[in-house]
């Protein structure tokens, strides 16, 4: 199988933009915001529960509707557990205003199509002109001209385009209700766009989501990016629904069966925090996550409603850090710690097994270094009464 993916697959942790981030520490950095860095990376390290430094990493999701049904995605299964929401400009700049001093990037994106909401280019010229990058993930089918140019005029600085395959007929496997042609249309005009604008931004990566339907297309995909003339090919591992009951089965009918790197070689996930470099949940220490609706989950990956651990709509004041040590987040930071914690509020943390932990026991008795334990201690939702939800969902066109 192609060695430059199984490569870039072995790597840990395997979702995070190095490159990226590094750009947008230098660009968007001050002496404040890389004091702030150095805390928040030493609290980390040292499994601090309650934290000094605030989230230099923001996700504000402008709007979680979407036109695709993408089978392993929250929104695409309508099985978000979050009524849906149309982000107003308004109340983006509520809620991003109080984290701006320590932000480096804003992901203008999480659960939904963002370009759907047309005051998103609005957000993005806000965003960076209070000195901070700005990343946006798009499925790229519904767009006309003007969002073409919209892209072009906001400043974004980093563009994702999610084409998981090279054909009609493995691209829609997984993008469901998406059209191929109609993607690498406008994908190749913003190029072109831009190109003629002699613009260097936004830079664009073509995100390819490596299944068992389309590894197949590794060598065709990094053809096409050179006649496209991406920025950047990114292949990335498939992930799995965080509480999906048939998790194993998933695996099965998703994950690819050549290439290596999302499985162990016992055939189980492998999640961020491998086997032999378990460290504390990065989330919770470095990034904040705001719903449309007001709404901040722990982190990208849990979507529902009820596992939120704050509501910014219901609050007068946002104080930052105050919310950041409430009960729900140390609890969640005290899981990861080298004492008992002190913490009775459960959260959908407990039952997460995607930053490997040290079984409870015997590390909240302080008898075993953390470091040396093996994988991760996973507690079925169920049994702490997170299960699925589900909520009705508007219709959006494809
Ligand atoms: C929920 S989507 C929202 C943004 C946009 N709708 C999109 O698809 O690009 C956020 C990111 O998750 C990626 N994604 C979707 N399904 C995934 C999966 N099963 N495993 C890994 N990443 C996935 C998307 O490609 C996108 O980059
Ligand atoms: S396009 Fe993005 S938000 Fe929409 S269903 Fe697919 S992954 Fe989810
Ligand atoms: S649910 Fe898991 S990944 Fe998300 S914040 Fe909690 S521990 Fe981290």
């Amino acid at each position: 199988m192609n060695s430059v993916a199984e490569k870039f697959l072995s790597k840990v942790p395997q979702y995070t933009r190095n490159r990226r981030h590094f750009s947008s520490f230098v660009t968007h950095g001050n002496v404040r915001k890389w004091a702030n860095l150095l805390t928040v990376e030493m609290e980390r390290k040292l499994r601090k529960v309650q934290v000094k430094g605030y989230p230099y990493i923001l996700f504000l999701d402008p709007c979680n509707y979407c036109n695709l049904r993408c089978p392993l995605c929250a929104t695409g299964r309508n099985d978000l557990g979050r009524k849906q929401a149309m982000l107003s400009f308004e109340h983006f700049k509520r809620y991003f205003d109080p984290f701006a001093p320590y932000l480096f990037e804003t992901n203008m994106h999480n659960w939904g199509e963002s370009l759907l909401n047309k005051e998103v280019y609005r957000m993005i010229e806000y965003v960076q002109s209070r000195n901070v990058g700005t990343n946006l993930s798009s499925n790229f089918v519904k767009l006309d001209s003007n969002d073409l140019d919209n892209l072009l005029d906001c400043g974004l600085e980093y563009l994702i385009a999610s084409v998981d395959g090279t054909s009609q007929e493995t691209y829609s496997k997984y993008r469901v209700r998406g059209n191929y042609d109609t993607v690498i249309e406008n994908l190749s005009e913003l190029l072109r766009r831009r190109n003629q604008r002699r613009q260097r931004t936004p830079v664009i990566e073509w995100q390819f989501i490596l299944m068992r339907h389309n590894e197949h297309q590794i060598a065709e995909a990094q053809q096409l990016a050179k006649k496209l003339g991406v920025d950047r090919l990114r292949f990335i591992p498939v992930g799995l629904p965080y509480d999906a009951p048939n998790r194993k089965e998933l695996a099965n009918e998703w994950f690819p069966k050549e290439l290596r790197g999302r499985t162990d070689s016992d055939g189980n996930e492998q999640q961020f925090a491998q086997k032999d470099k378990p460290s504390p949940c990065f989330y919770l220490y470095r990034s904040f996550v705001i719903n449309p609706d007001g709404g901040v989950s722990p982190c990208c990956i849990v979507p529902r409603q009820h596992t939120d651990f704050a509501n910014l709509s219901e609050l007068t004041e946002i104080d930052v850090l105050k919310i950041y040590n409430n009960e729900y987040y140390q609890s969640g930071r005290a899981l990861f710690g080298r004492k008992a914690s002190q913490s009775k509020v459960k959260t959908t943390c407990d039952g997460c097994d995607i930053f490997a932990r040290p079984p409870a026991n015997p590390v909240i008795r302080g008898e075993v270094d953390p470091s040396d334990q093996p994988g991760g201690a996973f507690v079925p939702l169920s049994q702490i009464g997170l299960g699925p939800a589900s909520v009705e969902r508007s219709d959006v066109d494809a």
